[in-house]
């Protein structure tokens, strides 16, 4: 039998105010996808990141919406790490546009400039270059953006950010997700901060958010009749929701202290192991290590990745591996990637350790001395 309460990788961590803002929700009866709480919420995130914004109900709507603002349609090719959750690629699928893969860089583990460059030159030359780039901040990481963008700019590819898992991020002194014409966030029960599930979408152009904001709402024409000249979406946020993201901003520079905290606690634990690698830390922003994720050397530890998994397990502790690469997915066979070998080997060896920001100081030491434990290095 398990030893104690399972300590899960990263779960919702409430503020104090939270659940006042859904109360009001019941009390005032804006009980659907209008109401205080989502005009509130957007305000408050405005006001962070310095552009308008739409609150959806999930990130991965946002990317849908996103996309579909920077034209991307049937047969487009879209860049996308292969290194990603496959939320960053649905959205280009469902627009019925084809995903191209490019690898990682060792920096920041994030889409690499110079096989992106590489690719764009290629297809340029060949009189087809892809309408978009996905980019992704992984783990609370940002990409090198003004390398991405002066190539994007450079060869005429439209760019989103995939912010999802960077709330809180900054680059060079600005909020990652704010630096392309549209930005996506993510506020599902495992991020940094939760609405339970919804995301928000930024955008540069104030009409490119009144756009999403009526695609988002099955993209109804003005007028008393039920006319509609678009396909839109159901893909509001409920004002019960933006009432707990309403909350959930507030405490957020808590949530983002308390989680590089965490990693830095397991650095320090780790430092005297060899083979066994805090991701790398940018000095070019705010790494927010959303979650903790290390990188296992099984030559020099040790112990490989699958092994700290398991003993953890044993423990009733989650830790799980880095994504595993689109290019690498079933689903994804055949589809072309420029490169590949960085992410397959971070996905190989990369392990994710538990991030709650409501973990206590003992469970971490629980799960650094089940690692040591694994690796014969006991304490
Ligand atoms: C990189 C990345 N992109 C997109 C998403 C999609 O966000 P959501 O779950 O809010 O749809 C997630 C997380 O779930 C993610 O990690």
């Amino acid at each position: 039998m398990a030893p104690t309460k399972r300590v899960y990788l990263s779960v919702p961590h409430m503020g104090e105010n939270e659940l006042r803002y859904v109360q009001d929700a019941f009390t005032s009866n804006w009980l659907s996808t209008v109401g205080p709480n989502l005009d509130a919420f957007e305000a408050a995130f405005t006001a962070r990141v310095g552009l308008p914004c739409v609150a959806l109900g999930s990130g991965t709507a946002g990317m849908h919406l996103g996309l579909r603002l920077l034209g991307v349609g049937p047969g487009d090719e879209v860049v996308c790490p292969t290194l990603t959750f496959i939320a960053s690629v649905n959205p280009a699928v469902y627009l019925g546009a084809r995903p191209v893969f490019v690898d990682s860089e060792r920096a920041t583990w994030n889409i690499d400039p110079q096989r992106l460059e590489d690719l764009l030159r290629r297809r340029a030359a060949q009189g087809r270059v892809p309408k978009a780039l996905v980019v992704v901040h992984l783990y609370g990481q940002s990409a090198d953006m003004d390398a991405l963008k002066s190539i994007c700019d450079r060869y005429g590819v439209a760019m989103l950010e995939d912010a999802a898992e960077a709330v809180g991020t900054t680059y060079r002194g600005r909020p990652a997700g704010t630096i392309a014409p549209v930005g996506v966030y993510s506020f599902n029960g495992n991020k940094i901060i939760t609405t339970t599930g919804g995301g928000m979408l930024v955008a540069h152009d104030p009409a490119w958010i009144e756009r999403a904001r009526f695609w988002s709402q099955q993209a109804r024409d003005p007028g008393v009749a039920y006319e509609h000249t678009q396909t839109g979406y159901n893909y509001r946020l409920s004002n019960v929701l933006a009432g707990i993201g309403r909350g959930q901003l507030e405490v957020l520079d808590q949530r983002v202290a308390r989680r590089r905290e965490i990693a830095f606690f397991y650095r320090e634990a780790f430092a005297d192991l060899d083979g066994l690698t805090l991701m790398p830390q940018s000095p070019d922003g705010l790494h927010t290590n959303w979650l903790s994720v290390f990188q296992v050397d099984a030559a020099r530890l040790g112990i490989d990745r699958d092994a700290i998994i398991r003993a953890l397990d044993a423990e009733n502790i989650e830790s799980r591996p880095v994504w595993k690469p689109m290019h690498l997915q079933p689903l994804f066979e055949g589809v072309e990637c420029e490169g590949g070998e960085v992410a397959a080997d971070l996905f190989r060896n990369g392990i994710c350790f538990p991030s709650s920001t409501n973990l206590g100081d003992d469970d971490l030491r629980r799960g650094v001395a089940t690692v040591r434990r694994a690796a014969g290095r006991e304490r």
